[in-house]
């Protein structure tokens, strides 16, 4: 299913998002300054916030919480037979067409809509060639075959090449699955959707090895636990459906895949894959590396190649769900308007900002903020009316607005305006970091 098939139902409009996550320091072009450079994008410092506290979560989730599962953090680079191994070098790429007179390239499945040839009239069209999407660079001085090496263009090939030594180290028995997070890269011909297809993104994968009569319950089971994720991270559950994918979709080690989908501005499209990987992965790397990566059952003696059952979520398109979630555009009373990013609070990037009510109060919010930030991200602002205050906070997202007034120095208490009902509570001082932690990760 293409961005475009499916008619879009949500009201948000990229352009706005898009301009208020610039405005605001969320996400805008790499290299800016210089144009930019297509299919690349900078986190500010909000966005790396959002996208840190998201990684964070699901590293919580899949692996903190679990003992049959072990990180690890691998590098970018990798042998370059490993990609021979997984099957990339032959399989990974896009049916492409050159126009022969403007020179520009498209893919053959993406014709629709792209518009007149800038030489005039219709593009005059190559037949289809296919594109390797894999990232080459080379290593050491040398830029002959030899020394290319391909920047991952999936992080998983990394754990199918560990999977030995980090299961002895961890001492793991089947069941059990190894995850990470890091930069993947592809040479998208198309970047498109703000960050939603770019050429360098993270990815947060489980590859999750079973004995083979065990994959179909273990991949209904990270399904589940999978989609029930995107809902806790606070994407609304109409937001999100899953979709099977059709045989003739697969990627080439797929036996079987579902795609959790999320409903962008642009349509319902893939924010996270689970795949049933069957032992394509490590009878591939048996096989290209000469090393013996079966696994024997201690309980039945039986020798085998494990399975893989695979989740892999795009840190960047979700991160993107979950702008597009938060972001609303309210009346308010007096004819006043505002824009709010409604994120979870446990996601937001500032979870609390310490304003005081005057320039005068500065010296004891300070030291408020100072407090709250040895156990939370908050933010010290005293410049601009209060409105103004609020409104800033609102765009960034922040949850709670902690004012610091004139009555604060005698009773000790200050006043805390939670974001969405726009609700104000007096609460002593002293409870202040304990009853945002509460409302934060409650
Ligand atoms: N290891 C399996 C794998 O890489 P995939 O469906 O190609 O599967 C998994 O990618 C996830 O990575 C996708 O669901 C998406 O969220 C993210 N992703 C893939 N290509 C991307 C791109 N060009 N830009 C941003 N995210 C991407």
């Amino acid at each position: 299913m293409t961005a475009d098939s499916d008619a879009p139902t949500r009201s948000v409009r990229m352009e706005d998002l898009v301009s208020l996550c610039a405005r605001r320091g969320f996400i805008f072009a790499s290299s800016e300054i210089y144009g930019g450079i297509n299919g690349f994008w900078d986190y500010g410092p909000l966005g790396v916030e959002l996208k840190n506290n998201l990684k964070a979560r699901w590293w919580q989730r899949m692996v903190r919480e679990r003992d049959d599962v072990e990180g690890i953090d691998s590098s970018i680079i990798c042998h370059p037979k490993t990609w021979e191994a997984s099957g990339h070098v032959e399989h990974f790429s896009d049916p492409m067409v050159d126009c022969k007179a403007c020179k520009k390239r498209f893919r053959a499945d993406q014709l629709e809509g792209i518009g007149k040839c800038s030489e005039g009239g219709a593009h005059d069209f190559t037949d289809p060639r296919n594109f390797n999407l894999m990232l080459k660079t080379f290593i050491g001085a040398s830029e002959e075959a030899a020394a290319t090496a391909y920047l991952r263009a999936e992080t998983c090939q990394s754990i199918f090449t560990d999977f030995k030594r980090v299961r002895e180290a961890a001492r793991q028995k089947l069941p059990f699955g190894i995850a990470q997070i890091g930069k993947a890269f592809r040479n998208e011909i198309n970047p498109r959707n703000f960050t939603f297809r770019s050429r360098e993104f993270e990815q947060a994968e489980l590859e999750f090895f079973v004995a083979p009569a065990d994959r179909e319950k273990w991949f209904q089971y990270w399904l589940a636990e999978r989609f029930a994720f995107h809902q806790e991270i606070g994407l609304r559950p109409e937001h999100l459906r899953q979709r099977d994918h059709e045989p003739d979709e697969l990627a080439h080690y797929c036996n079987a895949a579902c795609d959790v989908e999320y409903l962008f501005p642009f349509g319902w499209q893939e924010i996270e894959g689970i795949h049933d990987r069957g032992d394509w992965d490590l009878t591939r790397h048996t096989e290209y590396a000469g090393k013996d990566l079966s696994y024997v059952d201690d309980q039945t003696k039986e020798k085998f190649i494990p399975h893989v059952v695979e989740t892999s979520v795009g840190i960047d398109r979700t991160t993107l769900a979950l702008l597009c979630d938060a972001y609303a555009e309210e009346d308010l009373e007096g004819g006043d308007q505002r824009t709010v990013m409604r994120f979870h609070p446990a996601l937001a990037p500032i979870k609390a900002a310490v304003l005081p009510l005057s320039k005068k109060l500065a010296e004891p919010a300070e030291k408020l903020a100072r407090d709250l930030r040895k156990r939370m991200n908050a933010y010290f602002d005293v410049s601009g009316n209060i409105g103004k205050r609020y409104r800033r906070q609102d765009e960034a997202g922040t949850p709670f607005c902690v004012t610091y007034d004139f009555d604060s120095e005698t009773d000790g208490q200050v006043t805390v305006r939670e974001r969405d009902s726009m609700r104000q509570d007096r609460i002593p001082i002293e409870g202040v970091a304990a009853w945002l932690a509460e409302r934060i990760e409650g």
